[in-house]
């Protein structure tokens, strides 16, 4: 992970979340699009304030998840400093044969927050990274985490901290009750900007000005797709085979998305994809009345051609990617011909 990229003032920023004084009564909620490297800058913040903070990774199989909360436990009484009896019978699951390990998790969590705070005056943090995993499949699991960090910033327990890539997260946050103790504004990390982008790609990758000007063009500056790119390119691929590449995965999201010409979503898509390219953003109420039913509202957005800023309640492109590939077809695109009528002046 590289500090030149200005990313030093957000890890100071997470560290700060990850740090709260003793008496913190919210939970915290870091967005940001798939592949802004949340993960990362998470992991690395996480590791550097050490003691007190537990990260827990949500798998994308969540046939994993048992699995994932297990390891959490056993992170739990690493960085707790608690080694004592209680743990080990809850990690054989001794005492508890009935609960879940969601459910036995979230009971170490809050009897290692309370061995934690009494030893240091203040609470423990708990990082749940890619939450976005459970909102599809198993909506209730983010639900029970939610409502318990809502019950244990209430009661000045743990602070949880969700990291999510989806506007889908944020809306099913937003709407319950337990919104009322999220920190807002919620934190969102986004893309590079062009000079770090091009930092990235000539004085660490090694890439040609020239060259990393056309790589930047294709996918702004998304990090994991800068990587890709520039992955590719160094690898000695033509660019014309790299910008192929980066326009097939655009397509298979908007395949997903059923957005292409006669799908579900074809005809909305098309005015909502005209509006935005002249707006470049649209307000969330403006975008959800292209929509009757919500669960249609959700399959569009969950799907990564468009998302959802919590921030500033509005709706953009994923990425300069999906920009790049509704510039490429314009013919099933119309953006710019579809609002102007030709009349006839006799
Ligand atoms: N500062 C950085 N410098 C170089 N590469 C980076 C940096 N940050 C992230 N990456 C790379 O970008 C990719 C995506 O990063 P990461 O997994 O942290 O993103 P994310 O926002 O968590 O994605 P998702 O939303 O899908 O969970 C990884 O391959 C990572 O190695
Ligand atoms: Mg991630």
């Amino acid at each position: 992970m590289s500090y030149t990229l200005g990313l030093v003032a957000i890890v100071e920023r997470l560290k700060k979340i990850l740090q709260p004084h003793k008496n913190h009564s919210y939970y915290h909620l870091i967005c940001g699009e798939h592949g802004t490297g949340k993960t990362t800058l998470a992991r690395v913040a996480s590791s550097e304030v050490g003691r007190g903070v537990i990260y827990v990774d949500i798998p994308a199989d969540l046939s994993d998840l048992d699995e994932a909360f297990g390891k959490a436990i056993n992170f739990a009484s690493e960085k707790v400093s608690v080694t004592g009896q209680w743990f080990n019978k809850i990690k054989s699951g001794v005492d508890t044969p009935k609960l879940s390990e969601c459910g036995k998790a979230l009971k170490t969590f809050r009897h290692a927050s309370e061995l934690y705070k009494a030893r240091h005056d203040k609470p423990m943090v708990i990082v749940y990274d890619n939450v976005s995993h459970l909102v599809h499949k198993n909506p209730e699991i983010l639900d029970i985490l939610r409502d318990d960090a809502k019950h244990s910033a209430d009661d000045r327990k743990y602070i949880a901290v969700f990291v999510c890539s989806e506007g889908s997260v944020p809306q099913r946050m937003e709407s319950r009750s337990a919104w009322s103790r999220a920190k807002t504004p919620v934190m969102e990390i986004g893309d590079l900007s062009k000079e770090e982008s091009m930092e990235y790609l000539i004085k660490k990758r090694n890439i040609k000005e020239v060259d990393a000007k056309k790589l930047f063009d294709l996918v702004g500056g998304r990090i994991i797709e800068l990587k890709t790119v520039a992955d590719d390119f160094l690898a000695g691929q033509e660019f014309e085979v790299v910008k192929q590449e980066v326009l097939n995965k655009v397509e298979k999201k908007f395949r997903s998305a059923q957005l292409l010409p006669n799908d579900l979503y074809y005809e909305v898509g098309k005015r909502i994809i005209c509006d935005l390219t002249k707006s470049n953003e649209l307000r969330f109420l403006a975008f959800k009345k292209y929509f009757d039913k919500a669960k249609e509202l959700d399959e569009v957005l969950g799907s990564n051609v468009f998302s959802y800023h919590p921030e500033k309640n509005i709706v953009t492109f994923q990425s300069r990617s999906v920009e790049f590939y509704i510039h490429e077809n314009a013919d099933i695109f119309p953006v710019y011909g579809s609002h102007f009528k030709i009349i006839e002046v006799i």
